[in-house]
């Protein structure tokens, strides 16, 4: 017997049918709830809504669960590897060493940009920041690279392959130049013997004379970070890269519309926000427990920047193992972080604290990600563009479900009006 959901409404009793996934997780289908009924569901953030249907990730926020096509990011975090799992993401499987031959020679194919979108770097005030420059070069792809960006839906899904490697492997060129132009540092290029956390490496802090060499340990963490930010289901920047696919647009369009939303500080941004709190709490000889009294008060504007997450109700799986690399690293650089002693300490009396237990507010991967790439040398401006180049698969991945469907709808969602109802114009309106 299929399942069903009864709804009374007014005089009216109204059965809606139950979708569920291949892990259990049950939907009421409401499609059709206001063609019969006039009435619209109401759910202001998003929290109750499944917008989609999706194969790509899997997220179980109440058990800390996330697997990418599957497989547990556990597995994927020791196993795997950027790239791989990136290969993962989009095309559903882990690649076969033929495809990933293949695969890496269309990123390091597609991984220059044109030679005028350069010159554009140079018209950006050097007071501009990386993720509006990163915004604008990726909205640029389009002009550049019209041939994978026709908006005619059979074209851009038969040029797929090299628009996915295109995004994928420009995003972190246009990244890393963007940091060398803004500080007036020469530009590198791309390397075909360099792993894809390594060339970053490479674009970042080679400089003519002196190439820079990334010890293991930093471009394997490096991977690590971007491979445990590669897919997150739909959050804030994925459902804009549908919601912008949904209409046709083709995936450089998408995608720019991605990494806008990424920007904010409740979302990509975080990571900034967990060094910029983290830095303000040792400027302050605050060990942190003054700060998470401030942070729990609700009027003094502060948040635990890294700490809370709309889905995960338990500990952010991707945390957990950052936490332990963050550690790993610190130790094989020989850093000592005042910072990473003040997070301790924050992670310590949050998790004991009544306030941040009842909320179910656990460390995201945010919290540690930050303090690794600082550890590394990334710019603090950057950590949010580091952020894009990571979520790049999944952004892609997820387009390409939106486009491959074949009676796909355009998103648009509805709302409740509370703003004046019908007026005329005073009469006076063109003599004022
Ligand atoms: N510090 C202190 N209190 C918090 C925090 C926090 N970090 N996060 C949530 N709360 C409190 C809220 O004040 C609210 O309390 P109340 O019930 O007394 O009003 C309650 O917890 C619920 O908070 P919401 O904002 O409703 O939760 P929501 O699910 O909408 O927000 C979010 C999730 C945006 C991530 C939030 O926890 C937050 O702002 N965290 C800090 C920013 C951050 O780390 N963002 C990264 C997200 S993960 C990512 O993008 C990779």
């Amino acid at each position: 017997m299929s399942k069903e959901a009864l709804l009374k409404l007014e005089d009216k009793e109204l059965s809606f049918p139950i979708i569920e996934g291949t892990e259990n997780e049950k939907a009421i289908d409401l499609r059709t709830l206001r063609a019969q009924t006039g009435y619209i569901t109401f759910d202001e953030g998003f929290g109750n809504t499944g917008s989609c249907q999706s194969e790509i990730t899997f997220i179980n926020g109440e058990k800390g669960i996330l697997r990418y096509r599957g497989y547990p990011i556990e597995q994927i975090a020791e196993k795997s590897t950027f790239i791989d799992s990136a290969h993962l993401i989009i095309y559903g499987e882990l690649p076969t060493e033929e495809q990933r031959t293949r695969f890496l020679v269309d990123l390091i194919k597609t991984c220059n940009i044109d030679t005028r979108m350069v010159r554009q770097f140079e018209a950006f005030p050097p007071s501009a920041h990386p993720m509006s420059i990163l915004t604008s070069m990726m909205g640029s792809l389009s002009s550049y690279y019209p041939e994978l960006s026709t908006n005619d839906r059979v074209l851009d899904l038969e040029n797929f392959d090299r628009s996915a490697a295109s995004a994928i492997s420009k995003v972190m060129t246009v990244a890393a130049m963007s940091h060398r132009i803004a500080n007036g540092l020469p530009i590198n290029y791309p390397k075909k013997d360099l792993t894809y956390a390594e060339n970053f490496l490479h674009l970042m802090f080679s400089s003519p004379n002196d190439e820079y060499v990334a010890p293991k340990e930093v471009s394997e963490a490096l991977d690590l970070i971007l491979l445990l930010h590669a897919d997150h289901e739909q959050n804030c920047s994925t459902s804009t890269v549908r919601m912008v696919g949904s209409s046709g647009a083709n995936l450089f369009a998408s995608i720019t519309a991605g990494v806008c939303a990424l920007w904010g500080p409740l979302h990509g941004g975080a990571n900034m926000g967990v060094i910029k709190m983290l830095e303000a709490i040792h400027a302050e000889g605050d060990d942190g427990s003054r700060f998470i009294e401030e942070a729990k008060s609700g009027n003094s504007g502060k948040r635990l920047m890294g700490f809370g997450h709309r889905v995960y109700k338990n500990f952010d799986p991707r945390a957990k193992i950052i936490g332990q690399a963050c550690e790993r690293l610190l130790d094989a650089l020989g850093t000592k972080d005042p910072c990473l002693d003040i997070a301790r300490n924050l992670e310590q009396a949050a998790l004991n604290d009544e306030y941040f237990i009842k909320r179910n507010l656990y460390p995201n991967v945010d919290f540690y990600s930050g303090i690794m790439m600082r550890a590394i040398g990334i710019p603090l401006d950057m950590f949010t563009v580091m952020f894009a180049i990571g979520r790049m698969p999944g952004w892609v991945a997820n387009w390409h479900e939106v486009a491959s469907q074949p009676k796909g709808k355009i998103n648009r969602p509805r709302q409740v009006f509370q703003g004046p109802n019908e007026r005329d114009l005073p009469a006076d309106y063109n003599q004022r």
